[in-house]
C-alpha cells in the first residue's frame, strides 16, 4: 500500500470476522515494530500476542466499555519496562518508546489489511495477572488483530459517532509557525 494510503484508511476497526490472521503477517507487523526509534536504542518493550480464546474473553472483562473485546480473533498487548527507558523533565520515556512500537504495529498492520484499534481503557492490575507480566513491567496499552468484518455491530457503529473518528483539526489549529 502506498504510504498516505496507509495512514489515510487506517481507522479503529471493532468488528471483526473469525478468520486467522496469517503467521507471515504477524511476523512481519512485529518485525515492523522492532525498528521503531527508542530511548538510547534500550528497547524497552515487550509484546503479548493473544490467541487463545479464552484469555482473550479475561482481557475483554478488563474493560467495561471494551467488552466488545471478547469477539476478536487476537489481541496484542504492549508492555514497557520503565526501568529500560529514561525520564527528561518529567516525561516517561517508556511510555513513548512503546507507542511509538505500538503505533508501528498499526500502520504495519493496516499495510497488510488488517484491523486494529488502540486500547487504553482497561484495568492494568487485572490485566498483568491474566497475562503473568512481572512486576515490574507496565502495560501501556493493547489492540485488536484481525480481518475487520463485513458487516457493522450496533456497537462499533456508535463508537464511530460517539468519538467523531473521522474528524480532524485542520492545519492551522494545531501547527504554529517560527514561534507559538
Ligand atoms: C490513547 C488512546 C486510547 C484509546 N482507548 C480506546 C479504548 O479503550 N477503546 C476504544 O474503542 N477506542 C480507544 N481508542 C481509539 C480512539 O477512540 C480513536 O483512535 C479515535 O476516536 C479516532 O478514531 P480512528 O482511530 O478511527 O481514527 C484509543 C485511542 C488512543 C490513542
Amino acid at each position: 500500500m502506498e504510504f498516505e494510503n496507509v495512514i489515510k484508511s487506517r481507522q479503529s476497526v471493532r468488528d471483526y470476522s473469525s478468520k486467522k490472521v496469517e503467521n507471515e503477517k504477524i511476523n512481519f507487523i512485529i518485525e515492523c515494530a522492532r525498528f521503531a526509534p527508542s530511548w538510547t536504542n534500550k528497547q524497552c518493550w515487550q509484546f503479548i500476542l493473544v490467541e487463545e480464546k479464552k484469555i482473550i474473553e479475561e482481557l475483554a472483562k478488563t474493560s467495561i466499555i471494551n467488552r466488545w473485546l471478547k469477539n476478536v480473533p487476537m489481541i496484542i498487548v504492549a508492555c514497557g519496562n520503565p526501568k529500560e527507558s529514561g525520564n527528561r523533565n518529567d516525561i516517561d520515556y517508556y511510555i513513548v518508546d512503546v507507542a511509538i512500537a505500538l503505533e508501528h504495529i498499526i500502520l504495519a498492520a493496516t499495510d497488510k489489511g488488517l484491523g486494529t484499534c488502540w486500547i487504553g481503557g482497561f484495568d492494568e492490575k487485572k490485566v498483568k495477572e491474566i497475562l503473568n507480566i512481572p512486576e515490574n513491567f507496565r502495560v501501556i496499552a493493547m489492540t485488536p488483530l484481525g480481518y475487520p468484518a463485513e458487516k457493522k455491530s450496533l456497537i462499533g457503529k456508535m463508537a464511530k459517532v460517539v468519538t467523531q473518528s473521522k474528524k480532524r483539526k485542520s492545519f492551522e489549529k494545531i501547527t504554529h509557525i517560527n514561534k507559538w
